[in-house]
């Protein structure tokens, strides 16, 4: 609902009399939905960047299911959707051509249907920021729940890092270190589960920079894409976004230059990519929020980094949640805490 409009956004389309409504309606039923699911609850899309294209990205058909079954849980009626997932990996000629047409294909799909409140799913570096850009322009009531990072690579007793160890091993190989068929055992040992890179990289900077957002539940970007608390937070985020919508709380009012200096000073202190500056001028901008290269400068300055992760530091995605990146407990502002580490 808008503050001056008590009818639901959605009820323009399933509450509409005549044949409109009918046909608004009818189609929806041939899913099985009753008539229960029109009657002015909050209707929820899921934009999902599932993909097969997009490794990182491949799982979130079930992190969707997890989602929906929070927002049935707390009265709403969830409908998934695809948008286009940007993989790394596989797209030519870089995945960052199609970031601003991800932004758009979300933006005009969120726009178009009958929704009251969309939850975000991504992944992979650039679904992170296109969905946010596209849910900022629209400004609907959004949440975001990323995909989280493949468990840490182990490689003959050693940790392997995505991205960073590809570097390693085609050196190896070239200096004779390694033959080929120890590279292809590599490669398999390296990306090990779903999941995004669980290194620093892009994909991680993003989802905790969301976070720090205030876009993404608290202690949610840490997570293993197959730890079953990455479900747990999708449920929850399932939950959280019926109340936003009650709320009318708007990424315009999440995404405020408080909330881009908070991500800065997040970024700095994880040591996260210099991509995400790149990301976050392109989401102020969709907001109108003033944001220069001088913040950046200023704000990042103040902070020391304190996280220790590939592809500059030792360490991985996995250590970093378990040392705490993942816990809920010391979240003042989450009142109602599900997950189970929230006594820890
Ligand atoms: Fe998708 Fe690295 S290739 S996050």
């Amino acid at each position: 609902m808008t503050p001056d409009d008590d009818v639901r956004r959605s009820q323009a389309w399933f509450g509409a009399a005549g044949r409109s409504g009918m046909i608004y309606r009818s189609w929806m039923r041939n899913q099985g939905f009753g008539p229960d699911a029109f009657d002015g609850r909050p209707v929820i899309g899921i934009a999902s960047t599932w993909s097969e294209l997009a490794p990182c990205n491949a799982h979130l058909n079930r992190v969707a299911e997890s989602v929906k079954r929070g927002v049935w849980q707390t009265g709403g009626f969830p409908l998934e959707f695809p948008v286009m997932a940007t993989g790394e990996t596989l797209m030519r000629p870089t995945a960052m051509f199609y970031r601003n047409l991800l932004a758009m294909q979300a933006e005009e799909l969120i726009r178009a249907n009958p929704l009251d409140g969309v939850v975000l799913l991504s992944g992979c570096d650039k679904t992170t920021p296109g969905l946010l850009m596209g849910a900022a322009s629209v400004d609907l009531p959004a949440i975001m729940v990323t995909g989280g990072p493949m468990l840490n690579g182990k490689f003959r007793g050693q940790d392997v890092g995505s991205g960073t160890h590809v570097w390693k091993f085609e050196e190896d190989l070239k200096a004779g270190r390694m033959t080929q068929d120890e590279v292809f055992e590599a490669e398999g040992c390296m990306a090990r589960s779903n999941g995004h890179c669980m290194t620093m990289g892009t994909a991680s900077t993003m989802a905790c920079v969301a976070e720090a957002l205030g876009m993404q539940l608290p202690g949610s970007a840490t997570w293993p894409a197959v730890d079953m608390r990455r479900f747990e937070v999708a449920q929850e985020a399932g939950r959280r976004i019926v109340g936003m919508v009650e709320e009318d709380l708007r990424p315009s009012a999440v995404m405020t230059r408080a909330a881009f200096g908070n991500s800065i000073r997040a970024n700095a202190a994880i040591g996260g990519s210099t991509n995400a500056i790149i990301h976050l001028m392109a989401i102020a901008g969709r907001l109108g929020v003033e944001l220069s290269l001088d913040d950046f400068d200023e704000l990042a300055r103040q902070v020391s980094t304190v996280v220790d992760l590939m592809p500059s530091g030792r360490f991985l995605m996995e250590d970093f949640c378990y040392a705490g990146g993942g816990c809920r407990s010391c979240c003042a502002t989450w009142p109602t805490p599900v997950c189970s580490t929230a006594t820890r």
